[in-house]
């Protein structure tokens, strides 16, 4: 059964989303490089792969269903930060955005009793859970 009209377009706006988290990893991987930061840049250019990677899911997914996957445009990323603790503090407000995306549309796949989306969504469920861990314990080990 192909996506419903109004799936395809949260999945659409999921790509959107993943693709502008890999454009501001990668931008806040570019600043910590100027600086000098050698560690953490190498930490969020490894994150601006992924997330293009989470892109390159949903885009695949949004076709395999019948649908239509849109390469979007996108906003320019914050260039500069204020330091170490400013460019951690973003991702994690960045990725609760996300879980909460994530969650929307886990909520429409059962509200249109859509098992499939349903199923396929969860390892983006167990992703985030992670990625937001990963994030809050690195802002916890920098506050010690
Ligand atoms: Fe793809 Fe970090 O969410």
């Amino acid at each position: 059964m192909a996506l419903s009209k109004k799936m395809e377009k949260i999945l659409n706006a999921q790509v959107e989303k993943e693709a502008y988290a890999s454009q501001l990893y990668l931008s806040m991987a570019t600043w910590a490089e100027v600086q000098g930061y050698e560690g953490i840049s190498l930490w969020f250019y490894a994150q601006a792969e992924e997330e293009r990677v989470h892109m390159m899911k949903f885009i695949h997914y949004i076709n395999e269903r019948g649908g239509h996957a849109i390469v979007p445009a996108l906003q320019q990323p914050p260039v500069d930060y204020k330091g170490v603790k400013a460019v951690f503090d973003a991702p994690l407000e960045h990725e609760q955005m996300v879980t909460a995306a994530i969650n929307d549309i886990v909520a429409l796949s059962l509200q249109e009793k859509d098992f499939t989306t349903n199923n396929w969504i969860q390892w983006f469920v167990a992703e985030q859970l992670e990625e937001e861990s990963s994030v809050q314990a690195i802002i916890d080990k920098l506050a010690m």
